[in-house]
């Protein structure tokens, strides 16, 4: 027995697995306990190692020939960017990152998470404790990247950098989903199956409720809700149980984006305690003050500007805002997120980050406020709103055509400005023109409601008793998303005020129930020329493309339109009340 292998193996081993102390003993243990075969072979190689230029040459031989001595490892070879290598697995190529501090132990199965393609954890497995990874590793490829909330923001994501070659693990704690996913099924209309399952062929997309699989990223994506509770006050729930369940995962370099949108400040208060308290840290320095900081592991905002259903933008297309704790953060989420859009715009921290998406959303929020005010006074006036609007739009430069509606939905608009007001009042500040967006917006189905029964008065008719048919409950035309959706407010209201209530929804043929709602005893009526006919109103709130508006105002007795959806129709126009 060579007894400075034995002291050098020791003393890699000690290093390697600082930050997991518990591998470090079941390690220990299997080598010395039931792979004694196997501790000789390390110490032969180890006492080599001794004799190499550098330590981590030395490392890295040993390494290798390790690999190559445990039967079953499989063939290891250079992978395209030294000094990483790959490895074939039972079910496919594993990348290992042997930066100084990565083994692969064999039998000790106690000690190692599974090959991230190795679910069964047979053959081979890895575990990776700490890897050299430079912010430049990010623009590399062979990475592998965690996406914690496979929703409208989280999925599109993920295939999008499978598109790109990386492998993606998504995180989600519904098991529904995750089991869907891994039989490359959707479950939103807009993002394609076959991408799904071909990804899950490729064994390049996988889900998972399993978290403790986070320390094998190399980086992790927060794409989880940010909803308003009950008082409508930030819920910061999902993003501060991420961090929670990332920070005992937590690896030396990886990179964490929080891409859930949210108040400036967020990243900095919420996540990055809780990610610290583990030992590792990540200094707060704005980009420009201390560039050379030396940080454990990179924290960045980035926040997605998904538009559900846009045909024209998607997400390679639009540009992305970056901020970093310090700047090797940003430098890592720059690197990595230039792979997959066209364009990366660096701030100077994160809350610039933060900030910059509430203003894009506060922007449209007061926007659509301002057209939907515009549109009351024009009622009165008695204008047509929408022919002022086209008209306006015409001009080339310095106006943005906004569309007035029957209120605001989807997960952002109606919530997000809210964040920065709530964060406002910390510094005694009234965010004044969210407050009243706000309650203008919030009006507006209380004035379509108004503006039905108005409609029904005019025939004769109490909106008490009366049947209303309302066309499309999804926010916004051609999209399977009701979350917020005006709708739901209008249908309660309705019921309120004692209309016999029905609906038509192509994307929804049934509705579940909701937080707040529950009309799960409705169906979606057919859109029969005797169906239409036999409601006192048919209430047009969501313009969904496949509505033929001219054999739906044929057959109607009454049409209260609330997106001028009936702007081309002539033939029984007389039908037909906008508001
Ligand atoms: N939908 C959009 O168009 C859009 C656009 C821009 C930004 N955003 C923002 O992106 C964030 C995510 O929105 P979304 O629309 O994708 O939401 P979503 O509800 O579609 O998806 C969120 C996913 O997270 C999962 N989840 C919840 N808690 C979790 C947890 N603790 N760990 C792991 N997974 C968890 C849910 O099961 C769900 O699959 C929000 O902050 C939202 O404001 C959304």
């Amino acid at each position: 027995m060579d007894f400075r292998g034995l002291a050098v193996f020791f003393l890699l081993t000690e290093s390697a697995l600082a930050v997991k102390s518990n591998a470090c003993m079941a390690a220990r243990r299997s080598f010395l306990g039931s792979d004694a075969m196997l501790l000789a072979i390390i110490c032969t190689i180890s006492s080599v190692a001794c004799s190499a230029k550098s330590f981590d040459d030395a490392f890295r031989t040993a390494f290798l020939c390790l690999l190559i001595g445990v039967p079953g490892a499989g063939k290891v070879r250079p992978a395209k960017s030294p000094p990483f290598y790959q490895m074939d697995t039972c079910a496919g190529v594993c990348q290992i990152h042997t930066g100084g501090a990565a083994w692969l132990f064999h039998k000790a199965e106690s000690c190692y998470s599974q090959c991230s393609f190795c679910e069964s954890a047979k053959g081979a497995e890895l575990t990776i404790m700490g890897t050299e990874r430079k912010p430049e590793f990010f623009g590399g490829k062979d990475l592998h990247i965690g996406i914690v909330g496979c929703g409208y923001v989280g999925l599109p994501l993920a295939l999008r950098f499978c598109e790109m070659g990386q492998r993606v693990t998504g995180f989600d704690t519904d098991k529904q989903k995750v089991d869907k996913l891994n039989a490359g099924q959707t479950y939103i209309l807009h993002i394609p199956e076959a991408a799904i399952a071909k990804f899950v062929g490729q064994k390049r997309f996988g889900a998972t409720t399993d978290f403790t699989r986070l320390k094998e990223m190399d980086a992790v994506l927060i794409c989880v809700p940010t909803p308003l509770d009950e008082r409508r006050e930030p819920d910061l729930s999902y993003v501060e149980e991420t961090a929670r369940a990332i920070a005992p995962n937590l690896q030396r370099n990886q990179l964490i984006v929080l891409e859930s949108t949210t108040y400036p400040g967020t990243t900095e208060e919420l996540v990055l305690p809780i990610l610290e308290a583990g030992g590792l840290k990540c200094p707060i320095a704005r980009a420009g003050t201390n560039d050379n900081v030396q940080t454990d592991f990179y924290l960045a905002f980035s926040p997605e500007r998904e538009d559900p259903g846009n045909k024209q933008f998607g997400l390679a297309q639009i540009p992305k805002v970056v901020g970093g704790i310090n700047l090797p953060s940003r430098r890592a989420a720059e690197l990595l997120y230039g792979q997959i859009v066209a364009r990366v715009i660096p701030v100077s921290s994160t809350r610039e980050a933060e900030m910059s998406k509430l203003l894009e959303n506060i922007f449209r929020s007061v926007n659509i406020a301002l057209v939907n005010e515009l549109k009351l006074l024009s009622q009165r006036m008695g204008m047509d709103i929408w022919e002022v609007i086209e008209a306006s739009a015409t001009k080339p430069f310095g106006f943005m055509a906004f569309q007035p509606g029957p209120g605001i939905g989807g997960h952002c608009i109606p919530l997000d400005p809210y964040y920065l007001s709530w964060k406002a009042r910390e510094y005694d500040f009234e965010a004044r023109f969210i407050a009243l967006a706000g309650e203008i917006n919030t009006s507006m189905p209380y004035h379509v409601i108004n503006a039905v029964a108005d409609a029904l008065n005019q025939r004769r008719k109490a909106l008490k008793g009366s049947k209303v048919l309302l066309l499309g409950v999804s926010y916004k035309k051609d999209v399977d998303d009701l979350r917020e959706s005006p709708s739901l407010k209008l249908m309660q209201l309705l019921n309120e005020r004692g209309a016999i209530l029905h609906y038509n929804d192509p994307y929804f043929p049934q509705l579940q129930k909701m937080r707040h709602y529950d009309y799960s005893h409705l169906k979606s009526v057919e859109l029969t020329p005797q169906n239409l006919a036999a409601y006192d109103c048919v209430l047009l709130a969501t313009d969904h493309s496949s509505y033929d508006m001219q054999a739906i105002v044929d057959a109607s007795q009454l049409v209260v339109d609330t997106r001028n959806a009936t702007r081309r129709i002539t033939r029984n126009r007389e039908k037909v009340v906008l508001c």
